[in-house]
């Protein structure tokens, strides 16, 4: 049985060059499934507004929904390590005890081994706190889709000279503030390597392409569920939507000829009283 990651792990993976694959989830069963291959980091996400509930941003998820599904998700995963995400407004730097409170609730509720946070220098001090706390933190930086609505929508930052400065400020301000990691959402390629090379913890990308230490994918997206679109930064690794699809039209089509249940899905009466 392979053995929990720590963050320590983590820094030597980076060091030996070694790619983190992180994957996100939400259930028991599929974390076992993710477990039982190996995936060393599993993220919480509060993706799962769009993907498990539908809606259109993660801006309606709140602390007790992502401790119910991370406990869940810590009862099937026994190998690898928990990231939850702390969702919208569950801390700030402007109320340190707030994130505090949220964070350590997390960790004791929801069994994660360690917290989420977005948001680029002015979360330096939130990070501080909490790792001082000895809670460890994964930095969020990039596309922060808690800031959807002052970012204006789903796109490519640090695209001018003038960001693409503040990013990697942003990334080594996480750093210095003791994050273990940092995810790198929607960043120009070139500027993600440049970030992954300038820290010392690993950098975990998702549409920031092949220079950051590790990636994360959503998994609904790279199973072939989620359908309602597909970002161009994920890759279709199954068609699980299209195996339910064709499995619930057969078991429907199957119960209306009565085909199913068959005998030999059925308690026979008759078996049971002489058993
Ligand atoms: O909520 C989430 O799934 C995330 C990833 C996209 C990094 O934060």
């Amino acid at each position: 049985m392979a053995k929990r990651p720590t963050i320590h792990d983590l820094r030597r993976m980076k060091q030996r060059g070694e790619k983190i694959p992180m994957i996100t989830c939400y259930d028991y069963t599929s974390a076992k499934i993710l477990d039982s291959v190996g995936t060393p980091m599993l993220l919480v996400g509060d993706s799962l507004g769009m993907v498990v509930q539908g809606h259109d941003s993660t801006l309606r998820v709140t602390l007790d929904m992502m401790i119910h599904h991370c406990q869940a998700v810590s009862q099937g995963a026994k190998n690898a390590m928990i990231v939850i995400d702390l969702p919208f407004a569950t801390y700030s730097s402007s109320d340190l005890p707030l994130s505090l409170k949220s964070a350590g609730r997390a960790i004791a509720e929801g069994g994660a081994h360690a917290v989420k946070v977005e948001g680029g220098r002015r979360m330096a001090e939130v990070v501080g706190t909490l790792v001082a706390s000895g809670i460890p933190v994964m930095g969020h930086i990039g596309l922060t889709p808690q800031s959807i609505h002052m970012i204006g929508g789903f796109r490519v930052q640090g695209q001018t000279q003038e960001a693409a400065e503040r990013l990697m400020a942003a990334a080594l301000a996480l750093e210095h503030a003791g994050a273990f990691a940092i995810v790198l959402e929607l960043v120009p390629a070139p500027l993600a390597k440049q970030i992954s090379e300038a820290l010392t913890i690993p950098t975990i990308g998702i549409g920031a392409g092949a220079g950051c230490d590790g990636q994360v994918q959503v998994f609904h997206d790279i199973m072939g569920m989620y359908e309602d679109f597909l970002p161009k930064h994920a890759k279709r690794y199954a068609k699980v939507a299209d195996v339910i699809r064709d499995a619930a039209r057969t078991y429907v089509e199957e119960v209306r000829d009565g085909t199913f249940p068959a005998d030999e899905h059925s308690y026979m009466k008759s078996r049971e009283f002489s058993d």
